[in-house]
């Protein structure tokens, strides 16, 4: 089939790419002509595992192209996806301008019939705001060219994009046109192979589960990060909890994970649009409005502990503390919303000098910490390092920030020969602290029996 994608960050990229890999011809539209020459020279602008590689293999078949040339892009299409980003308004509803503009220079080009499928996560009614515009712009050039709007939300990961795009749980697919609805089924039928993956309903049902599992996920996340705080009050293990409920089929084990509070660019900016939209529509969610509360709390919960333990803010004056990990998550150089990005303001404003390494986003950590702290500030408190070890060597304290790989296995009697301080605060409870104790390192994670 003729693939177009507007829009070319995580979810038009790796979509594009995966469409062109089982066989499809995408042409993958942006408006950023930097991107599209990037992309047109053989490099990703994103950090995500196997994109490169898969990206490179259907350009060199011709499967995958990259223009910014509206004309051609609507001119090749049997299918247009639309995935440019819905960032959050002011008052934290998505903002349409980029989807609403899609959808007019579609509307300006089209000639034969097509279905035009929303990807981007979008506000319930989007679709028909989608095709007032289409429709708008036929009407201006007095053609009657027909189309459908469909509702295709994505559920892929950062970090593990290819596989969930690849191997998905489920494919949703919001069509009120049974021809429209046959050929999504027969563009996503290669990754459906084994059982019939795909979940069909009507437009805003799709619309409003995309939100549903965000908010979902985001709710296990903020019940876990209160109960581990609960659970310090009471001298109980967070990680003991986790296991003993998440072992329950009717739970489940994932999402279960105490930390530093949930952060990048889908679960604050998706909690926040859904709770935009319940106001709209004259509806309180009690439970979503708590469970962003609690995670702008827990993102604060590291720095209380260092400052716990060094004796108050003051204390932290003249202190130096390694940072392991900067992004919102491993194997993403993603540093939005990232936890790492309050503690470290925090730390600064204490008048603490941190030593940060990650093994792929500093340089997008340096961007956003030079804007968020100036100049000055970070030329006196910040020193992005180049290994974990150069980070570590004579802090006197270690943040464990983001889970990466490298992280999660290091030498502790090493570590405590590089620790003037011989302090440990495990944002992601990554560590045994019964080790990280034998080596003489004090330990504090997040709702760990006897180690806060
Ligand atoms: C999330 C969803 O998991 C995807 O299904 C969805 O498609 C995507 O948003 C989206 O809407 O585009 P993503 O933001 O890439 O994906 O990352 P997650 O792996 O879900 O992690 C989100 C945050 O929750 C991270 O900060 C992570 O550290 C935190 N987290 C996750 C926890 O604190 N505890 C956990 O147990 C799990």
């Amino acid at each position: 089939m003729k693939i177009t994608i507007i829009g070319t960050g995580y979810v038009g990229l790796v979509s594009g790419a995966c469409f062109a890999d089982v066989g499809n011809t995408v042409l993958c539209l942006d408006v950023d002509s930097r991107k599209i020459d990037m992309l047109n020279a053989g490099e990703i602008p994103i950090h995500e595992p196997g994109l490169d590689k898969l990206v490179a293999t259907n350009a060199a078949a011709g499967r995958i192209l990259f223009t910014t040339d509206y004309d051609r892009a609507v001119a090749h299409a049997d299918v247009i996806f639309i995935a440019v980003g819905t960032p959050p308004d002011e008052d934290g509803s998505a903002d349409l301008r980029h989807i609403l503009s899609a959808a007019r220079s579609i509307g300006q080009r089209i000639t034969r019939p097509i279905v035009v499928v929303d990807k981007s996560t979008v506000p319930v009614g989007t679709a028909d705001q989608v095709r007032a515009a289409i429709s708008e712009e036929l009407q201006k050039r007095n053609a009657t060219t027909s189309f459908t709007v469909v509702s295709n939300p994505e559920f892929l990961k950062e970090g593990a994009a290819i596989e969930d795009f690849m191997r998905p749980d489920r494919i949703v697919v919001g069509s009120d046109d049974p021809e429209a609805t046959r050929i999504m089924r027969q563009l996503y039928a290669p990754f459906s192979r084994n059982h019939d993956k795909l979940i069909h309903m009507d437009v805003r049902s799709a619309e409003l589960t995309k939100y549903a599992a965000n908010a979902m996920l985001a709710t296990r996340i903020s019940f876990m990060n209160e109960l581990a705080n609960l659970a310090e009050a009471l001298g109980a293990d967070i990680e003991a909890v986790r296991m003993g409920i998440g072992s329950d089929p009717r739970i489940g084990p994932h999402f279960l994970y105490a930390g530093m509070g949930y952060g990048g660019s889908c679960f604050p900016k998706d909690v926040k649009a859904l709770l935009k939209t319940s106001v709209d529509h004259g509806r309180t969610l009690h439970l979503l409005t708590a469970i962003e509360k609690v995670n702008e709390a827990q993102k604060s919960v590291l720095f209380d502990k260092i400052t716990g333990h060094f004796g108050g803010v003051d204390a932290l004056r003249g202190k130096t503390l390694a940072l392991w990990g900067l992004s919102f998550k491993p194997n993403t150089d993603d540093m939005r919303e990232a936890p790492s990005l309050v503690l470290i303001g925090k730390l600064i404003a204490a008048g603490c000098k941190v030593r940060a390494y990650d093994p792929v986003a500093t340089s997008e950590a340096r961007r956003l910490l030079l804007q968020e702290n100036g100049e000055e500030a970070c030329g006196r408190y910040l020193t992005l390092c180049d290994s974990a070890a150069d980070a570590v060597s004579g802090a006197d304290a270690l943040a464990l920030v983001t889970e990466w790989k490298e992280f999660r296995a290091p030498d502790f009697e090493q570590l405590a020969a590089s620790l003037a301080g011989k302090a440990i605060f495990d944002g992601r409870n990554l560590y045994d602290p019964a080790l990280v104790a034998a080596a003489g390192i004090a330990y504090h994670g997040i709702g760990r029996r006897g180690h806060n």
